[in-house]
């Protein structure tokens, strides 16, 4: 099984997970883990849509500074990231259903980038993801500037796959 682990350590997340900022993806992998589980969902394709939903992101501030207005115009970093964490999963060995979920999940994270709303027609996995990430949002996109040190960043994901394991150990044993 292709871990949390595997995917933070690999060099493409090392790259541009960066950029939207570790923190909130490791605190919106830890909300969707806790709302999959809640929820009775596939723990695993649901926690590493929710680490990859924003590694679509390109450097979008000039000179430390957050333009909204800019990033609204050429936004489409849910795209760029859904393709890019799929590609990445497929070069660590993911299984293609479970890589082709997280890329729904994560190019239907947001519709910001959208003519039109996706909001009820969200899977229930999609629909956590989303929730997730709404969860850590600030305003003025702050949630992307919170810094966490890599090695707590690893630990708590470890931390994850072992509850990943267990939930899905629970589901075969119900099953
Ligand atoms: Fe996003
Ligand atoms: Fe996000």
């Amino acid at each position: 099984m292709v871990t949390l682990e595997n995917i933070f350590s690999h060099w493409v997340t090392e790259k541009y997970l960066q950029r939207s900022g570790i923190h909130h993806a490791v605190t919106v992998a830890e909300t969707a883990f806790s709302l999959a589980r809640e929820r009775g969902l596939d723990t695993e394709v649901t926690t590493k849509a929710a680490l990859l939903h924003d590694i679509g992101h390109y450097e979008w501030y000039t000179d430390g500074e957050w333009d909204y207005d800019e990033y609204r115009k050429h936004d489409i970093h849910a795209i760029k990231g859904a393709e890019r964490a799929h590609k990445l999963l497929i070069r660590l060995g993911e299984d293609r259903v479970k890589a082709k979920e997280v890329a729904l999940a994560i190019l239907l994270h947001t519709d910001s980038y959208l003519p039109f709303s996706v909001e009820e027609n969200r899977s229930p996995v999609q629909a956590v993801v989303a929730e997730a990430d709404t969860l850590d949002e600030q305003e003025g996109g702050l949630h992307h500037y919170k810094s966490m040190d890599k090695m707590e960043a690893l630990q708590r994901l470890q931390q994850l796959d072992q509850e990943i394991f267990l939930s899905q150990d629970i589901n075969v044993n119900i099953f």
